[in-house]
């Protein structure tokens, strides 16, 4: 006979949490699934835990109301009240993850875009309000290109000045509203010129989509 399923209600869901509390009738089960995200567990009430896991014997664990853990992502199991009574709990999920890993999405295309000489799939990783600091120019900020126009002109500017162009050794990393991309740059310019530099862009980011590239480079002597 098929168990009882567990009910959840979410509480929270937003950018950074997702807040789900748990009933369990005595011997309802959750089924089987894993966790995307790190989470901590609240009991609301005391009971026992029956765990089943894909590579192990099931075992029971004790839950204390109001006693708290935390498990990391990527855990695989059916949870069950093995106990007589109803229990419930909280489940709390740290979300802002997935958004960390949607916006080093972003800057992966943003690369490929540069690499494709696409100005629509650069445009396509730009916030609706975006802006550009170029590395070299009369300001403090290098140059500025402000708003969508100003900045598109600007990346298919950088086409025209670079018939031929990559970046290369490419990484990118995200913490909070921050994004980092280093590279290489190796192009040709239309004299026929070469420059090879290492340079970097620190991104500010509008959801997933970049509000600010500011980039700099080394300055070969
Ligand atoms: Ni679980």
């Amino acid at each position: 006979m098929a168990k009882e399923q567990a009910t959840s209600i979410t509480h929270i869901e937003d950018d950074r949490f997702k807040v789900t509390e748990w009933r369990f009738a005595a011997g309802a089960e959750t089924g089987w699934h894993v966790h995307g995200h790190d989470y901590v567990i609240v009991p609301l009430t005391d009971g026992t835990l029956g765990l089943d896991v894909p590579d192990g014997a099931p075992f029971t664990a004790a839950l204390t109301q109001g006693v708290p853990y935390s498990r990391r992502e990527g855990v695989h199991h059916n949870v069950t009240n093995a106990g007589t009574q109803p229990l419930a709990f909280l489940e709390i999920e740290t979300v802002a993850d997935a958004v960390t890993h949607r916006r080093r999405d972003t800057l992966v295309r943003f690369m490929a875009a540069w690499n494709a000489r696409d100005v629509d799939a650069l445009m396509a990783c730009m916030a609706a309000d975006c802006v550009f600091h170029a590395s070299a120019g009369p300001e403090a900020e290098g140059r500025r290109f402000i708003g969508r126009d100003a900045v598109r002109a600007s990346y298919s500017a950088m086409f025209d000045s670079f018939p031929q162009a990559a970046w290369t050794a490419d990484s990118h990393t995200v913490a909070g509203d921050t994004g980092l991309s280093e590279w290489r740059f190796v192009g040709t310019d239309k004299s026929g010129k070469t420059v090879d530099v290492q340079g970097c862009d620190i991104f500010r980011f509008d959801v997933d989509l970049i509000a600010l590239k500011d980039s700099y480079r080394k300055n070969r002597s």
